[in-house]
This record gives structure tokens, C-alpha cells and sequence, in this order.
């Protein structure tokens, strides 16, 4: 096989991992992502909001779509998507939300966040 021929879902697939992908942008990762014939797991703390973007995505594109519920500020959210994760092969991951060290004003955080 060359290069060429190798397309996303060989590359990435079978299944990606888009963390905060119930709305805005991380939805539309998980949207192109599902175009291109991989399976999502889609992560948001909301599960109502979370269901509806699945069933969104499986009838737009026929992958398969599983959802966590799962809160990424919290001690134990590495565990939670092991524990969700544990039985998918898992090509991609998309961290679209969570990494609370990076919210506000640039110069004004810690100084480990400039380097
Ligand atoms: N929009 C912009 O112009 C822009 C510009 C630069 C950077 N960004 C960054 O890009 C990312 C996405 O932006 P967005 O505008 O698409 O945000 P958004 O519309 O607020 O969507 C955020 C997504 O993340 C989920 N989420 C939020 N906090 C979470 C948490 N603690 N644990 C798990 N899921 C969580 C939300 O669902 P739940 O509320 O149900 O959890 C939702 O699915 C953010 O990190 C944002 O800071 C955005």
C-alpha cells in the first residue's frame, strides 16, 4: 500500500475520542471526523445535549457513536474515559475542553503556562 493510498480512517481509525464535542467546535471535530469513517466517542458533562449530537451524527453519517458523561476538571476524568474506553481501539483524541490551567488572561497566569 503507498501513501497515497492510506486514507484518515486507516490512518486514525477505528475510533476517535473528541473531549467537549456536544456543541460548538468540538461537534464539528466530531462531525468531520465521522465524515471520514471513524467512529467517536463524544465527552461533555451533559448527557441530554450529548445524546442528541449522537443521534445527530449516526443518522448523518452511520458510525458508530458512543457517549460519556464525564466531567474533565475532575481528579478522576482519566479514569472515567479509560474505564469508557477500555473495550475501543482508540486512534485520535481531540481535546477540545477541559484544560482549565489555560482560561484567562495570558499574562496573568502562572508562569509555568509561558513557557
Ligand atoms: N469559540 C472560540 O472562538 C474559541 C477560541 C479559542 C479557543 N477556544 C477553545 O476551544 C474550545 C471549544 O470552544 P467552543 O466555543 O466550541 O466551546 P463551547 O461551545 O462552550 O463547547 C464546549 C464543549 O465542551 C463541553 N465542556 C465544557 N466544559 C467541560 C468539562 N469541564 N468537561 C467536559 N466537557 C466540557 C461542553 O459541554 P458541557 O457543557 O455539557 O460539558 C461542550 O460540548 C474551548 O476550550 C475554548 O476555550 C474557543
Amino acid at each position: 500500500m503507498t501513501t497515497d493510498s492510506v486514507t484518515f480512517a486507516d490512518r486514525y481509525g477505528p475510533w476517535a475520542l473528541v473531549l467537549g464535542a456536544s456543541h460548538g467546535i468540538g461537534a464539528s471535530f466530531a462531525r468531520q471526523i465521522a465524515e471520514r469513517g471513524l467512529n467517536v466517542v463524544l465527552v461533555a458533562r451533559h448527557a441530554d445535549p450529548l445524546e442528541e449530537t449522537a443521534a445527530t451524527l449516526r443518522a448523518a453519517t452511520g458510525v458508530e457513536v458512543r457517549t460519556l458523561a464525564v466531567d474533565l476538571t475532575t481528579p478522576d476524568m482519566l479514569d472515567r474515559l479509560v474505564e469508557g474506553t477500555r473495550d475501543l481501539d482508540v486512534g485520535l483524541v481531540v481535546y477540545n475542553a477541559g484544560g482549565t490551567d489555560a482560561v484567562g488572561r495570558f499574562v496573568e497566569g502562572p508562569a509555568t503556562r509561558r513557557r
